[in-house]
This record gives C-alpha cells, sequence and structure tokens, in this order.
C-alpha cells in the first residue's frame, strides 16, 4: 500500500492507494482544511493516517513507501519545507525526517507542482509525452516540468517556481510582488482583481450582477467570478479576459525557453477553460515563436479532482523505487 500527504495552502489530504498494473488506485482519503500552526497540522495528518491505515486493516510495516506533495519552495534533498507564499509559518519544517520517524518508511517530499507533473505525464494528460509542463492554477501558481522524459527540478529545487516571475510593473499581488504570474493567475489574484475591477463600477454607481455593495467585495472569489462570466456579466467577463492576457503572456515565456510538446493546467483553468482559451491563444499566437507554439497543445488536467491524490501516490512510488 502507498501512503500520500498532499499538503496545499487551503486544503490538505491523505491518501492511501496501491499500483494495479500502469495505473494507480485509490483506495481511501480523507481531506481537511490546513489551519496553522503547522506541527498541529502534521500531527493531525499523521494522526488520520494510523487512521486510514487501522480502517483497512494495515500496519506501518504493509507500506511500500510515503509521499508528500507540498507547494513551494521547499527542499526535497534536504526534506525541508522552506516557507511557502501559501502556508505562511511553514519555515524550515523538516518533514521528512517527522514522516520516517513516525511511520519507520522511506519518504519522498516534491513540491505539489513537480508531483503533479509526474502524475499527469505517468497517468493522465502527459502520457506518451516527453516534455511536459504542469500548471496547478490554484491557490498558488507553480509548475512541475518532464524534460526530455525526466523531471526536472534544477539546482536547488526551485525550477518552476513561475508564481514569483514578474509580468507587469503593477497588477494583483502574489509572492508579494505586484503584476507577478501567480498575482495575475491565482484564485487569489482574480479576487484582488475583482475587488478592484468592481469596486470602479460602483463607485461610478454601475450596477454588478454578482456584486451589489462594497461591503461584498472581500467575499469575492474566482469562482463566484466565473460562475457570473458564465451567465453572461460583462465584468466578470473582463475579469477572465484580463487574467486571459497574463496566462497567456506567461505560458508564452514557457514556451519560448522550453519548448514543450503540451502543458496541462489544474484547477481554475479546468473550471475556466471556456472563459479563458480563447483571448490566451491570442497572446500566445501573438507573444511567441510560432515554431514553438504550434507544436504545444493546452489541456486541462487529465486526472480531474483527483490530481492532488494522485500526485502524492506517485511521491509514494518514487519513494519506494
Ligand atoms: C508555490 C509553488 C507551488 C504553487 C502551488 C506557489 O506559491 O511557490 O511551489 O507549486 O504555489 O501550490
Ligand atoms: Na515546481
Amino acid at each position: 500500500m502507498l501512503l500520500g500527504f498532499d499538503i496545499g495552502g487551503t486544503k490538505c489530504a491523505v491518501v492511501l492507494g496501491r499500483e494495479r498494473g500502469d495505473s494507480l488506485e485509490i483506495v481511501d482519503k480523507i481531506a481537511m482544511p490546513t489551519v496553522q500552526p503547522p506541527y498541529a497540522m502534521i500531527e493531525k495528518l499523521f494522526v488520520t493516517a494510523d487512521e486510514l491505515l487501522a480502517k483497512h486493516h494495515l500496519t506501518n510495516a504493509g507500506l511500500q513507501g510515503i509521499g508528500i506533495s507540498c507547494g513551494g519552495p521547499l527542499s526535497s534533498k534536504k526534506g525541508l519545507i522552506l516557507s511557502p507564499p501559501n502556508l505562511p509559518g511553514w519555515d524550515n519544517i523538516p518533514i521528512v525526517k517527522m514522516t520516517t520517524e513516525r511511520f519507520g518508511r522511506n519518504a519522498l517530499l516534491q513540491n505539489d507542482a513537480n508531483a503533479c507533473a509526474v502524475a499527469e505525464w505517468k497517468y493522465g494528460a502527459g502520457k506518451g509525452y516527453e516534455n511536459v509542463i504542469f500548471l496547478t492554477f490554484g491557490t498558488g501558481m507553480g509548475a512541475g516540468l518532464i524534460l526530455n522524459g525526466k523531471l526536472y527540478s534544477g539546482t536547488s529545487d526551485f525550477a518552476g517556481e513561475v508564481g514569483h516571475l514578474r509580468l507587469s510593473d503593477m497588477g494583483p499581488v502574489g509572492f508579494g510582488k505586484a503584476g507577478s504570474f501567480e498575482g495575475w493567475c491565482s484564485g487569489g489574484g482574480i479576487a484582488q482583481l475583482a475587488q478592484i475591477k468592481v469596486r470602479e463600477k460602483l463607485q461610478v454607481g454601475e450596477k454588478v450582477s454578482f456584486c451589489t455593495g462594497m461591503d461584498e467585495l472581500s467575499q469575492l472569489t474566482a469562482k463566484t467570478v466565473a460562475e457570473a462570466a458564465y451567465l453572461g456579466d460583462e465584468t466578470a467577463i473582463d475579469i477572465y479576459n484580463t487574467c486571459a492576457e497574463y496566462l497567456g503572456r506567461g505560458l508564452s515565456l514557457l514556451i519560448d525557453i522550453l519548448n514543450p510538446e503540451v502543458i496541462i493546467m489544474g484547477s481554475i483553468y479546468g473550471r475556466a477553460k471556456s472563459l479563458l482559451d480563447e483571448w490566451m491563444m491570442q497572446v500566445i499566437h501573438r507573444e511567441s515563436y510560432v515554431g514553438a507554439h504550434e507544436v504545444c497543445r493546452i489541456v486541462p488536467a487529465g486526472l480531474g479532482e483527483s490530481i492532488g491524490d494522485m500526485a502524492a501516490l506517485s511521491l509514494a512510488v518514487m519513494s519506494g523505487e
């Protein structure tokens, strides 16, 4: 049996799974909101893992490997979570040491985007390709890179920290930087952009279908804006067009630098694909080399909602190798 921990800025999960021929089967899973402080959250994850193992009549000895998928920056080599922008307070956490001591089994820590890239490449939309980029496009914006048929994580595990790239001088804040890729293209970034655009409308007395007053601004989310856009609300459509512009710019940089065969995007892209595609593709055609973009497919995650679970389990497989 494989044990996986998926640690995200909004939620965490403990997953049990096993290999079935060429695929992975999710046997059981418990998800929970991410709470502070980190050590309490980690203890909660460990206790949940104990419960899941007991429920399935397993002991630690029955574990083939353990995977820990977490938002970066982190050091896979040192087994440390460094200080992820979406996990405030998680500074220098020796998660691998804690996990191996607790369960007596090898554990592998990897950046969540890297883990998702591996999962999509082995079991999802990246199957059969050599050069795959996976973008999380959820709470945060991170990339996982499969290059020449191998995970590329860089000299100090910082490869793919693309959310940190600055795409414009001003704009929504991500990674503490205005106008960064994560600022423009993430759940929090879309909410910030919505607040700015909706405030402008309300100030001049215009009506916005999905936000009736200034007191509701702080409740805007990428999801509520997408729902309004699907219903034809012009402000909401404008917000997603702006996001698509910067998504296109970010993708163009990646396409020009890495010349991938496929770019796979999770989370928000899966839900808002038809709101983003047209504008995003126009930007890519405008910004990147034709020889690079004409060979690159852009698709949503093939593993859909189970991608986070499959990512953690994929690491568990690798930890036992
Ligand atoms: C982190 C990345 C991570 C992404 C998604 C970003 O803020 O820097 O490492 O992959 O969020 O969680
Ligand atoms: Na990464």
